[in-house]
């Protein structure tokens, strides 16, 4: 049997991990600032993260949601605790989709209503209801095509205003990225972010912060729709929530009521998963890599100014992207295969870091020493 082949993949094999650094089979070390998209949030293998699955792997690894989990209880807790959200309802899932398709889904149960707001560049996952609220008609299929979703222009406020007085009592959610992820590292602006927290109130629709991404800690703060100090009613995260392990989790304010049989998984919350979101959230909190993020990511936006051929530099903590004119269309190539150096892009021109929250200084100024020659040589071979 071959691979199913929708991956355009680098040729490289990761044999390595540790950090921020990950080696191939060949011995050769990266410095990673893609994190697997996104996901590597305390490092590689960390110490206490490999500690706590392992043990827990030798206790029991895998249980359904039949029985009580305790560790579930303790997950809550720690979550409520270092989000600032300790009155939210804690539904464990297994990826970004699931967590978008279910918050989707209950905000539908709860107001009874079908139309759903989301916003160019979106992307919020390829399961139906998801991919049906993402702005990339390559990857919705037929069957995925429905007429309740209106897409608005991202961080425009009076399109959003006019879009609730005609049609607001049949919306029923609106769901933001605090920050752009696959849509290039744009960030929703504070008054955008409350202009919808007041629509939805007005209106009755149920806020749902796609954090899939731009959570867990990646923009400095838990969520990086805190910075415009309002509450979502519905928070989804994923990827950096395990470090690595498929555990993912939607948030959900107090006066969304459960009800038994409402949503449902077989995989979502089991013990390893819990042991791993954890051990990451303990992790985050005892080497406070919500400040970490901040103070590297501030460090190397404020640098990345400096250099004059880059673009547009944007973001929030570790989840920054650049526009990288024609003249260096090459240059992400030249950070992997000739810096190694691991990035994220978006398409057309953009490179996006994603690094680990515990990536330290003087990791990021391998970086930006690898751009700066770059530069100059792209720069030397147009003079010549
Ligand atoms: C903002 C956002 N939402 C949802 C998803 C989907 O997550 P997953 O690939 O785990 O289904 C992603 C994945 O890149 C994402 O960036």
């Amino acid at each position: 049997m071959k691979l199913f082949d929708v991956y355009p993949i680098n040729n490289i094999v990761i044999d390595k991990a540790k950090g921020s650094y990950v080696w191939d089979d060949k011995g050769e070390q990266y410095l990673d600032l893609y994190g697997g998209h996104a996901v590597i949030s305390i490092g590689h293998t960390h110490p206490h993260y490999v500690e706590r699955l392992t043990s827990q792997l030798n206790k029991v690894g895998f249980y359904s949601n039949s029985v009580k989990m305790p560790l579930q209880d303790e997950l809550a807790e720690k979550l409520g605790k270092l989000s600032g959200k300790p009155d939210y309802q804690l539904f464990l899932v297994s990826s970004g989709a699931e967590a978008n398709e279910n918050a989707l889904k209950l905000a539908s149960f709860h107001n009874g209503r079908k139309k759903i707001i989301a916003f160019t560049k979106s992307f919020h996952g390829r399961t139906s209801l998801a991919v049906a609220a993402t702005d990339n008609p390559a990857i919705v299929a037929p069957v995925n095509q429905t007429p309740n979703v209106i897409f608005l222009p991202f961080n425009d406020e009076a399109a959003l205003e006019a879009c609730f007085k005609e049609q607001g009592n049949e919306i029923s959610s609106v769901i933001i990225e605090g920050i752009q992820g696959v849509g290039g590292i744009n960030v929703a602006s504070e008054s955008f972010l409350q202009a919808i927290r007041r629509l939805c109130d007005q209106y009755g629709a149920v806020f749902i912060a796609d954090s899939v991404q731009c959570g867990y800690g990646r923009s400095g703060k838990f969520f990086s729709q805190d910075y415009a100090g309002v509450n979502a009613d519905i928070y989804t995260m994923a990827k950096g929530m395990g470090n690595g392990f498929p555990v993912a989790g939607i948030i959900i304010a107090p006066h969304l009521q459960p009800k038994h049989g409402m949503l449902g998984t077989t995989f979502g919350g089991n013990h390893l998963a819990c042991a791993a979101a954890l051990a990451v959230l303990e992790v985050i909190e005892k080497e406070n890599l919500l400040q970490n993020a901040a103070e590297v990511g501030e460090y190397i936006m404020s640098e990345l100014k400096k250099i004059p051929q880059l673009q547009n530099v944007r973001g929030r903590g570790l989840m920054i992207g650049f526009d990288v004119p024609e003249q260096f269309k090459d240059l992400r190539k030249n950070l992997l295969w000739k810096h190694k150096i691991f990035t994220g892009e978006a398409k057309p021109n953009v490179i996006r870091l994603l690094p680990s929250l515990a990536l330290r200084k003087k990791d990021a100024d391998q970086l930006l020493e690898a751009i700066k020659e770059e530069i100059e040589v792209g720069a030397e071979s147009i003079t010549k």
